[in-house]
């Protein structure tokens, strides 16, 4: 991938030296005064006092040696001395021609935890944002040429398994995996999600109420803990179930996963993570339970303890956590694991993290915590369903659909499901994608769902457009291999946005944020859709315009596949 930014810059800071400056890092933005030019540099001013000489005094010494350079237009001075730069038509429209838009492939590998199903429980709107924000943070670095392995890091084990089962064994009491004393084949039972997501629910609100029924459950995690035979296979057929119905939405969302690894798989690694961490005398007794203290004299709030093992020697989030970090050191080596979580869970991570740390677990890893601001309903509070629980996100699939299809057009008959469905995906994800990483949002269904606005199906719609004319001149035999030349400033301004594209991906990159690639998309749709209706390209006389537009429209379209497709957004047949 060219960059123009990094272009420009290396014109600035040589000018700067040539004219008998001393220059550090030069940084170029977009003018605040498009009327002067369409790039500024404000790095002068800040000069002036280290030469004794005014810093317009100095601007126009820089200025008088770049307007020696083709690659602009107009070099001038504006106010105490900021630069303004207009770029040359040719060199605006060499960039274009010759870019190739990939990224060489990097020695780095990053490790993708996201997603964060929990087995026999529903994925809930609660789940969203994991599920968006990762995947595409995943695509963005394989598309920027790092290595990814990705892994949804399910919650499969535990107090939640344990108060199903125990709820299982009150409802089937005659299923032999309840019979201590069974040795023999288990029976196909007839185990499915909804029955999971039934008794899921039901036995966490009665585990609140009836102190016995808590304790049995308390007992059946123990079991399930230890392994015992008949608990442990039903776990086995339960987790087996929910994963795949688990899987069935993340198909939904365009997101797939490297490894369905879970809690459980890293609990069986907890024997050994804790012999090595007692080697190293780092776990602290405290008040019958093993801790990792991990507060620092820096901190400006306490800090509590990373809990390893509580009083009764159970085990918990933050111990899987611990192991999970060291299972995947042992096997992949990452260079840097990044977490795509809820925010709130803020503080475990930075407790496991110190403890990872303290326990030389990752020495040269980076651990990233990427957390996600909540996405509450129109009105601002908790997203809820109509009676007050909480949004399954099957239930928030259905009901985006359903507003999709009422604004799909009348005409397309045929694929009405499946395009219905991309649309609803596309309002769902794009809508997700707006915000800052970990700002809040309201979903407002209707806003998602129109075609006119910072939309997922505007983006669609015009992108499907695109299509349509290059398809057009393909029909009518009409090629197009190069930009010649601009026909005005709609096509001019296009050009200016594509050279955006490098700087976008790297600042997403670096924000692990993908609001600055929904902005970028929306400012590049636009921009192109006001060049698109003020000009008739296909019918257009002067060839060489008409090639120069249709190539202009192959560029757009194929940015913008390419950031949909990095979004997890597919684009239908038509629409
Ligand atoms: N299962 C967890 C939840 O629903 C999220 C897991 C996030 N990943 C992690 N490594 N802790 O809250």
């Amino acid at each position: 991938m060219k960059k123009f930014y990094k272009l420009m810059e290396d014109k600035i800071k040589r000018a700067i030296l040539e004219a008998g400056y001393k220059t550090g890092e030069v940084v170029i933005t977009v003018s605040n005064r498009p009327d002067l030019g369409d790039y500024q540099y404000n790095g002068i001013m800040p000069m002036a006092k280290e030469y004794h000489k005014s810093p317009v005094d100095i601007a126009n010494d820089v200025v008088s040696i770049l307007k020696q350079e083709d690659f602009f237009k107009d070099v001038n001075v504006a106010g105490p001395g900021f630069i303004n730069l207009r770029i040359s038509d040719e060199a605006l429209i060499d960039f274009a021609n010759n870019d190739d838009y990939t990224y060489p492939k990097k020695d780095k590998l990053i490790f993708f935890d996201y997603g964060g199903a929990n087995v026999a429980k529903s994925l809930h709107v609660g789940h969203l944002r994991s599920a968006n924000i990762g995947e595409a943070l995943k695509r963005l670095c394989n598309y920027l040429g790092y290595q990814t392995i990705s892994d949804t890091h399910l919650g499969d084990f535990g107090r939640p398994l344990g108060l199903v089962i125990l709820e299982l064994s009150k409802r089937f009491p005659e299923w032999n995996y309840f019979n201590k004393d069974y040795d023999g084949e288990y029976e196909d039972v007839p185990i499915t999600n909804e029955l999971l997501e039934n008794v899921y629910p039901y036995a966490s609100s009665k585990a609140k109420e009836d102190e016995t029924y808590l304790k049995e459950a308390q007992e059946m995690t123990k079991r399930l803990q230890n392994h015992e035979k008949g608990i442990y296979d039903l776990w086995l057929k339960i987790t087996d179930v929910s994963k795949q119905s688990i899987k069935n939405i993340y198909d939904r969302l365009n997101t797939t996963f490297d490894l369905y690894k879970g809690e459980s798989d890293a609990e069986d690694a907890v024997p050994e993570l804790l012999s090595y961490l007692d080697k190293l005398n780092i776990i602290v007794e405290s008040e019958g339970a093993k801790v990792i203290p991990v507060s620092l004299p820096t901190d400006k709030l306490e800090i509590p303890p990373m809990l390893l093992i509580k009083s009764d020697g159970g085990i918990l989030y933050s111990t899987t956590e611990l192991a999970t970090i060291y299972l995947r050191m042992k096997e992949y080596h990452p260079d840097e694991i990044w977490y795509i979580v809820d925010k709130r869970q803020a503080l475990h991570f930075t407790q496991v993290f110190r403890a990872s740390e303290k326990a030389k677990l990752t020495p040269n890893t980076k651990l990233v915590f990427a957390g996600f601001g909540t996405m509450n309903g129109k009105d601002g509070k908790p997203f809820k369903t109509r009676d007050g629980g909480v949004m399954r996100l099957l239930d928030l699939l259905t009901e985006v659909k359903a507003e999709s299809l009422n604004h799909l057009n009348e005409n397309i008959t045929e694929y009405r499901d499946e395009i219905s469905e991309d649309v609803a995906i596309s309002a769902i994800k794009y809508a997700d994608m707006i915000p800052a990483r970990d700002t809040d949002y309201n979903f407002d269904i209707e806003k998602f769902c129109d075609l006119e606005g910072k939309t997922g199906p505007y983006i669609l719609y015009s992108t499907i457009r695109m299509r349509s004319l290059l398809n057009k001149a393909k029909e009518n035999n009409i090629s197009y291999h190069k930009i010649n030349k601009i026909g005005s400033n709609y096509d001019r301004e296009v050009l200016l946005i594509l050279n955006d594209l490098d700087l976008i991906l790297n600042r997403s990159f670096e924000a692990k944020s993908l609001n600055d690639i929904t902005d970028y998309l929306y400012r590049l749709t636009t921009s192109y859709n006001r060049f698109y209706s003020f000009n008739h390209i296909l019918t257009e006389t002067d060839e060489l315009l008409r090639e120069s537009w249709l190539y202009l429209t192959s560029i757009v379209y194929q940015i913008n596949m390419l950031l949909l497709d990095i979004l997890a957004i597919k684009v239908p047949i038509k629409m």
